[in-house]
């Protein structure tokens, strides 16, 4: 009988064989309520159940086999749905940390979440982080909402919306974009501060002094002729390559080159792609890459032998490695000045020999290069790390940012434990707790395992 959708348990990947067709007529249930059918219905894809769709209860099912063919819809037959109200709204139940909650990468929100970014952008120019956290944490919110926001009623009950997030949103749902952040994109200022912090190797304070002195572009400080240390020079000479986003075809083939690196020096040496590529993404602004051996200590001053590798090779552009520094605390955890991690690191720039693909975004190869010569800078970070804190080094690699901040934060605030990409422990208990997996920490946090894919907060 075609057309016709039996869905004895809901059983997802049955309904969902059929579901893929449009032409779906009836759809059948047994022992499920009309409403129980609908809120499946709605959990499935944004789709909406057409009018000319029959929900079903089985007895329709049986009268048409034992007819040999599909009697006419009675009202008797029809699963009995209750008029939706904002069934969203009313059964979304946002948690508040982000690592509590599922965030996709890709989300219904965009043309709110960017406008969010910008002034979280703007404050981090100014300085001013809790601002700039703020406004990160209520556009991740969004990102997590299953469906797109319609009117400023749906987020009454959501976390994390601030008076300035909530006046911004709803200028864009009533105008369709919101001046204060279409004016602030377009300022001198802010232009000038995202060219400048854009050059790999300068920050915001050093870029705030830049542009107070009249700066506004990567040229300005060539034609000026301002001290630069090593990192800048290559950031102003690579400018161009390095704001062009990576491609993960690109990522593969660098994590190809670094496996024979480190195949090469120290066989049986374990590697692993992270931060966005690994929670999925298709772009990113540079490919980060995890390195550790199963036979603890192998792994030590691992870095300079991958890297003169690398170099005899000219593969690199520009390297700077820094060494191990951690040291675990008997008492308890020193916390870093800056919360960065002390792993053995190299901050780099590869110089990716060309193939077809891999010419810029716009297709465009640079024509000084020639087809057999060309090649393109890509930042690349390494990180070595000992075998017994890789767990910990992979769930605070693979990001995003805000997902590892309220990890951190929970474990501080909720769970009275101290997390860094090293090592996590328990302040109550007194002691560290070793973990073999990321699921073993989610565990010990007490939080429900989030993939990587669902970490794009
Ligand atoms: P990235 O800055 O590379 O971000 O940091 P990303 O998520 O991969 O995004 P794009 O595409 O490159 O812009 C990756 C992860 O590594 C952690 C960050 O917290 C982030 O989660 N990280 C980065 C550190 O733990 N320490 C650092 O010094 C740098
Ligand atoms: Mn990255």
């Amino acid at each position: 009988m075609s057309g016709v959708s039996h869905a004895q348990h809901l059983n997802e990947i049955e309904v969902q064989m059929y579901w893929v067709s449009s032409s779906v007529t009836h759809l059948v249930s047994e022992n499920n309520s009309g409403d129980e059918v609908q809120t499946w219905l709605d959990h499935q894809t944004a789709r909406d159940v057409s009018s000319s769709e029959h929900l079903l209860d089985i007895t329709w099912f049986t009268e048409s086999m034992e007819a040999r063919q599909p009697v006419p819809v009675e009202e008797r037959h029809r699963l009995k749905v209750a008029p939706k109200q904002n069934v969203n709204v009313n059964t979304i139940q946002m948690k508040s940390y982000a690592c509590q909650r599922r965030t996709p990468l890709k989300h219904h929100n965009s043309h709110l979440t960017e406008a969010l970014e910008v002034l979280s952008e703007n404050a981090a120019y100014g300085e001013n982080e809790g601002r700039s956290v703020a406004f990160r944490r209520a556009a991740s919110v969004l990102k997590a909402l299953p469906y797109r926001v319609q009117t400023m009623d749906e987020l009454k009950c959501l976390p994390c919306l601030g008076d300035h997030s909530q006046r911004v949103i709803k200028e864009i749902l009533e105008d369709g974009t919101s001046r204060e952040v279409e004016s602030m994109r377009q300022s001198e200022q802010f232009q000038a501060m995202k060219a400048l912090t854009g050059i790999f190797g300068v920050g915001v304070r050093t870029a705030d002094r830049w542009f107070r002195e009249g700066l506004r572009s990567p040229s300005d400080l060539i034609r000026t002729g301002q001290q630069l240390n090593r990192e800048q020079q290559a950031g102003v000479l690579y400018y161009d390559e390095l704001n062009k986003p990576v491609t993960k075809h690109e990522a593969d083939l660098i994590g190809d080159i670094v496996k024979e690196a480190v195949s090469a020096v120290l066989p049986g040496a374990e590697i692993q792609l992270m931060g966005g590529f690994r929670r999925g993404k298709e772009l990113g602004h540079d490919v980060d890459f995890l390195i550790t051996h199963p036979e603890e200590g192998k792994e030590e001053e691992l870095m300079p032998k991958i890297i003169s590798w690398l170099e005899e090779r000219d593969l690199l552009l520009y390297q700077k490695t820094t060494r191990n520094s951690y040291l675990e605390k008997k008492d308890a955890p020193g916390r870093p000045p800056n919360n960065m991690d002390r792993f053995e690191r190299c901050f780099s720039i590869f110089k990716l020999q060309g193939h077809a693909e891999t010419t810029g975004s716009d297709g465009v190869r640079p024509s000084n290069q020639s087809e057999a010569s060309y090649w393109r800078a890509v930042r690349v970070d390494l990180v070595v790390s000992p075998y017994s804190q890789f767990a910990f080094a992979t769930l605070g690699w693979t990001g995003s940012k805000l997902f590892e901040r309220d990890l951190r934060r929970w474990a501080g605030q909720e769970k009275h434990m101290s997390l860094s990409s090293h090592a996590l422990y328990d302040s109550v208990q007194r002691c560290y707790v070793r973990a073999q997996s990321e699921e073993e920490i989610f565990e010990y946090l007490g939080l429900e395992f989030i993939p990587p894919c669902e970490r794009n907060a």
